[in-house]
């Protein structure tokens, strides 16, 4: 399963490329904000590190970039989107899975610009992005259970809806808003590709205090082992 970055801070991006080998990035105007940086300089500073890393491509490191949220009309986010995608071979386009961004999704893609179909919450609306030839599918899992929702059976449907029809590894499905180690799992056992998460959730995810402990008595063995050849 592949691991995607939920960031707009190139600090963060650059620290889990180089300590985990994140396999892309997705972001969102909230990120974006929260970055302190301007919309064109983030995704500027994005585009400079896959090229420092030689990862260009939207098939060698996907950066999902979402367009104006306050867009109400396809040809509107037709346009936006092809400025953005023409700026980095590695820019996926992000668009809300409403009728008129289901539209732009499949006008770019039929023009060969690479789309995440977004704010997804049940699999009738995941299976329009798959239908519609979307890359990527972003279901929401952190939302839904933050609200009481279970999402095991929701990724699962997904999943088998995918497999049925020969959409599975077509459209990738991201499960999106992750925010513990048992979503990652979760995700992993109903055959999710992706999961997105922010660098604390995945750095929490690799602990265990056993493995402190085990450490500690390996140390200790260490300690009182003549050790010198
Ligand atoms: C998904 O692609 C979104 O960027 C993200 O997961 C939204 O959730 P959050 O900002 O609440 O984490």
């Amino acid at each position: 399963m592949k691991y995607f970055l939920d960031s707009a801070k190139i600090d963060e991006i650059r620290e889990a490329y180089d300590t985990f080998g994140i396999d892309g990035v997705t972001t969102n105007p909230k990120h974006i904000m929260d970055s302190g940086e301007s919309f064109y300089t983030v995704i500027a500073q994005i585009a400079d590190f896959v090229k420092e890393r030689g990862i260009e491509g939207w098939d060698k490191f996907p950066v999902s970039v979402e367009i104006n949220p306050h867009f109400d009309n396809a040809d509107d986010m037709v346009e936006m989107g092809k400025k953005i995608a023409a700026m980095c071979k590695n820019f996926v386009i992000k668009i809300p899975c409403t009728e008129a961004g289901i539209a732009a999704a499949r006008r770019l893609e039929k023009d060969g610009v690479r789309t995440n179909l977004t704010l997804v919450f049940t699999p009738s609306q995941a299976l329009i992005a798959a239908k519609n030839s979307s890359l990527f599918v972003s279901p929401f899992i952190g939302w839904k259970e933050n609200g009481g929702e279970d999402c095991v059976d929701y990724i699962q449907d997904i999943v088998d809806i995918y497999s049925n029809y020969g959409y599975y590894g077509k459209t990738e499905i991201i499960c999106a808003a992750v925010r513990t180690g048992k979503q990652i799992v979760d995700c992993a056992v109903a055959g999710a590709d992706i999961v997105t998460a922010g660098l604390q959730v995945y750095k929490d995810s690799f602990y265990h205090p056993f493995t402190d402990y085990g450490l500690a008595r390996f140390q200790n063995a260490w300690d009182n082992t003549i050790t010198t050849e």
